[in-house]
């Protein structure tokens, strides 16, 4: 049985561009919703996995949409939620660097990563990746799907472009939400530590496993 961890953060902690509300609605509702069918279509299903990446990667070899979009929103959700912090800093360390090197700096990062996220139609993430290299990507994933459309590449953050993510506080405005969240949430440490971790320098973030 997987389990819905709690917010590492209270749930006001977001506010202004997420609120209390948005957050309960999205953790408990949304992202319980999809652990509740994700162990009640494991209950069904002949796999019986350690970590959720398990999970993931036997539905979508076996063709089980169901449980890969299930599997893979709990994943996205969880990993969207420890990719934030309420405690507002700009990037640091070597991903720093890399940003200011590779795409032109903070500004930049923020239009290409706003751009991306507007444009994508319907529902869908929007990531900042990097590759074993440290070549940084934004890319974006439609529905459930997760990073993967970028061979090897390893998540640094990701913005959930879901309107149940945004519709509460910010209404049809998508771009005001991405750019007010870009400015204030993302947890730019846990992004470096992911970045080196791309790079071979330590652990990448993984699903806590089911208990
Ligand atoms: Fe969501």
């Amino acid at each position: 049985m997987f389990s819905l961890a709690p917010l590492p953060y209270p749930h006001d902690a977001l506010e202004p561009v997420m609120s209390e509300r948005t957050l309960h609605f999205h953790h408990e509702k949304h992202h319980g919703g999809y652990v509740k069918t994700l162990n009640a279509l494991l209950s069904e299903a002949d796999i019986v996995p350690d970590t959720l990446e398990e999970v993931i990667a036997a539905a979508e070899s076996g063709g089980n949409r169901a449980l890969f979009n299930t599997a893979a929103q709990v994943r996205n959700h969880s990993f969207f939620w420890d990719a934030m912090t309420p405690e507002r800093a700009p990037p640091a360390g070597d991903l720093a660097k890399a940003i200011a090197l590779q795409l032109g700096g903070f500004q930049a990062l923020k239009a290409e990563l706003v751009a991306a996220g507007v444009a994508q139609f319907g529902s869908g993430w929007v990531w900042l990746v990097a590759d074993h290299a440290g070549a940084l990507a934004v890319t974006v994933s439609h529905d459930a799907d997760d990073w993967r459309g970028e061979t090897g590449a390893t998540p640094l953050m990701v913005c959930d472009v879901w309107e149940h993510a945004y519709y509460l506080d910010h209404q049809n405005d998508r771009k005001g939400f991405l750019e007010a969240w870009f400015e204030a949430l993302p947890n730019w440490a846990f992004a470096d530590k992911q970045y080196a971790a791309a790079q071979g320098r330590g652990k990448k973030w993984r699903h806590p496993a089911a208990a």
